[in-house]
């Protein structure tokens, strides 16, 4: 039997996941929004897709909760998008109040689930969507450091004209402005591009990674980024769901790792079917670590202001 994935948010994200999810045939997938017929009119077009790409997922749409019961993993899409102009943070308030409720109705329903969290600004909606589960921390992470990092590779590949196979990223820190892109880490075949770039392109190419939401923004206007951050999300369900033991940059709850506790925040972890299964501390300069730290604290005044610290 297939697992069960939830997608709450049947939107541009929320669609772009459950078309990846089912393509790869990973899960039988329930979407759920709250307009009328957009949920089952996009299941039931995915599933007519079926034959043609070769996929036998069930894929079904609701406007309620129920057929979400017995989930092995939810996708929290839910939410207003980013126009021009406008920051993650503004987002705050409102996509606080639909994750809030969101999260209450899947816990309830699907009280084993992993809860991979993608509604903005993104460090404080994971935050949340923990408190009101009230699910243990290595089953709630949030959705980021994977998809800044793809950026961030994609625009390695460019620079140095080579395939995005043989390069590999980190992006740590609050998915916002202030992530920290970590170029030490970030290589081409094992080689850092702190020894194939000079610093001046180094540098370019993480100030376009940390605008990379914001170039995207501006070019579509009635809304944000989709492809890639559907493709990042199911990457990290595939790691979960087959058990990969996969690393990747995820927003997790800290409890003293890298000097910070009790937020969510961008950093490398161990993906399987437990959810997050560890921690990796990898060793930072002092001026990573305070870029870190910095990125931090900025999450922390957006978790205050929901009352959740
Ligand atoms: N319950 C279920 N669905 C909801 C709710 C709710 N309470 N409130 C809003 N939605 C749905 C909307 O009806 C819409 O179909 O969430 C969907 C969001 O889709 P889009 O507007 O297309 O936004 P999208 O680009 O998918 O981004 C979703 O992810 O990357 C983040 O910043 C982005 O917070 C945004 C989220």
């Amino acid at each position: 039997m297939r697992p069960k994935v939830t997608v709450i948010g049947a939107g541009n994200v929320g669609a772009t996941v459950a078309q990846l999810t089912a393509e790869k045939e990973l899960a039988d997938v329930v979407l759920v929004d709250i307009i009328e017929g957009l949920p089952q009119g996009k299941a039931l077009d995915l599933l007519e897709a079926g034959p043609v790409e070769g996929y036998d997922c069930r894929l079904t749409g609701s406007n309620g909760y129920d057929a979400t019961a017995g989930s092995a993993l939810v996708v929290i899409t839910a939410g207003i998008a980013r126009k021009p102009g406008m920051t993650r943070d503004d987002l705050l308030h409102t996509n606080a109040k639909i994750v809030g409720a969101v999260t209450d109705e899947v816990a309830r329903r699907s009280p084993d689930a992993i809860l991979v969290v993608v509604s903005n600004p993104l460090d404080a909606m994971t935050q949340l969507a923990w408190k009101r589960s009230g699910f243990p921390a290595h089953r709630v992470l949030g959705m980021a450091g994977v998809l800044d990092a793809a950026r961030f590779r994609t625009f390695i590949a460019q620079e140095l004209n080579v395939s995005v196979e043989s390069t590999f990223a980190f992006v740590l820190g609050g998915h916002g402005d202030t992530m920290v892109p970590l170029p030490r880490y970030s290589t081409v075949a094992g080689i850092p591009i702190t020894e194939l770039l000079p610093p001046d392109r180094v540098e370019a190419l993480v100030k376009r990674t940390r605008d990379g939401g914001a170039e995207i923004v501006a070019l579509l206007k009635t809304g944000s980024a989709y492809y890639a951050p559907g493709a990042s999300v199911v990457e990290m369900v595939e790691a979960i769901l087959k058990d990969k033991k996969k690393i990747l940059p995820c927003c997790v709850h800290l409890t003293g790792q890298y000097g910070i506790t009790d937020l969510f925040v961008g950093v490398p972890v161990k993906l399987g079917r437990r959810g997050v299964e560890e921690i990796l501390e990898i060793r930072l300069t002092p001026e990573e670590a305070g870029a870190l730290k910095r990125s931090s604290e900025g999450v922390r005044e957006l978790v205050q202001k929901l009352g959740l610290l």
